[in-house]
């Protein structure tokens, strides 16, 4: 039982400030010694100096904004994911916000690239280049990662490093309810399997991670990359995020998500993400936080009994 934990203070991928914070104060609320005392062996060597990586001039391509700067982190991002992964750790990575996902889950995919991907989200974040109405990459990092010719031929050179390495069929998502007219079409197009909140009222979220689980793992021997979206919790349950959507999951189908996919013992990289501590009021920062650091818990095998 060991894991590598990446703090990522990084907010370039959308434009509001704290989600860089999100990593601290988890840390700070006691994330690492709650791991500990789950009797694993942790490496964490503080936060990553993220914004030594801030290029002086980082103009628009396109639509998208800051995009060097999140070129430069994620890919930092992704050989720290990689050197984890490499050296037997279970890779966990703090966010910031979730352009990180370029680098969380090219990292993984370098080293398992047979690995599935499941994505807990309000949001798809499959926008390009060409669909995305804010500019703002942390609605974008899906449809950077896949492995379909027609994405691949919009990508911009500034992200020549990532290796577009995720076939559809791989990728899974649960929790959806604000996605884009064109993101739909993109999952529409590419049979991606989406369980949205309509899925998990019909079935339960017990059938729908089976489900999910039988969609991108059907004999379950795959490698996992779970990345959590705390935005995919309803905002009752974690309002201090920068996106936050009513009629999202409960408490306890978000943990119990990250308790069954811990179940399969096939999870090697964890994201959990969009924790932002400086957006709503004293209760609402401690309820979000604290939620982040027992959806990682969970991850990491904490049971109920
Ligand atoms: N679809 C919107 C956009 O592309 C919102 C994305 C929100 N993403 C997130 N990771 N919270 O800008
Ligand atoms: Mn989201
Ligand atoms: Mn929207
Ligand atoms: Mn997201």
């Amino acid at each position: 039982k060991n894991v590598g934990i990446i703090g990522c203070p990084f907010s370039g991928g959308q434009p509001k400030e704290g989600v860089d914070e999100g990593p601290i104060k988890m840390v700070e609320y006691g994330l690492i010694d709650q791991i500990l005392e789950m009797g694993w062996n942790v490496e964490f060597d503080g936060h990553r100096k993220l914004t030594d990586l801030k290029p002086a001039d980082d103009p628009n391509i396109g639509r998208l904004k800051k995009p060097r700067y999140v070129s430069r982190v994620t890919k930092a991002v992704a050989d720290a994911v990689e050197s984890n992964l490499r050296r037997g750790q279970l890779a966990l990575t703090l966010g910031g916000d979730h352009s990180l996902a370029l680098g969380t889950v090219s990292g993984t995919l370098s080293v398992y690239p047979e690995a599935c991907l499941i994505w807990i989200d309000a949001h798809a974040d499959i926008n390009t280049p060409d669909t995305t109405e804010s500019g703002n990459l942390h609605g974008c990092p899906v449809s950077f990662l896949l492995a379909v010719d027609d994405l691949i031929q919009k990508r911009v050179s500034e992200f020549s490093w990532l290796k577009p390495r995720l076939r559809p069929d791989k990728l899974v998502y649960i929790g959806l309810r604000d996605v884009d007219p064109p993101e739909k079409e993109i999952l529409k197009k590419y049979g991606i399997k989406a369980f949205s909140m309509y899925h998990v009222d019909k079935y339960g979220i017990g059938k729908v991670v089976e489900m999910a689980l039988d969609a991108v793992n059907p004999k379950r021997d795959l490698p996992i990359h779970l990345s959590f979206d705390v935005d995919a919790l309803d905002p009752t349950v974690a309002p201090s995020t920068g996106t936050p959507v009513r009629g999202g999951l409960t408490f306890r189908e978000g943990h119990y998500i990250c308790e069954a996919i811990h179940e399969t013992g096939l999870l090697v990289s964890v994201d959990l993400m969009e924790v932002n501590p400086s957006l709503e009021d004293e209760v609402s920062v401690f309820e979000t936080v604290t939620v982040g650091c027992s959806l990682v818990r969970c991850c990491l095998g904490e049971t109920l009994l």
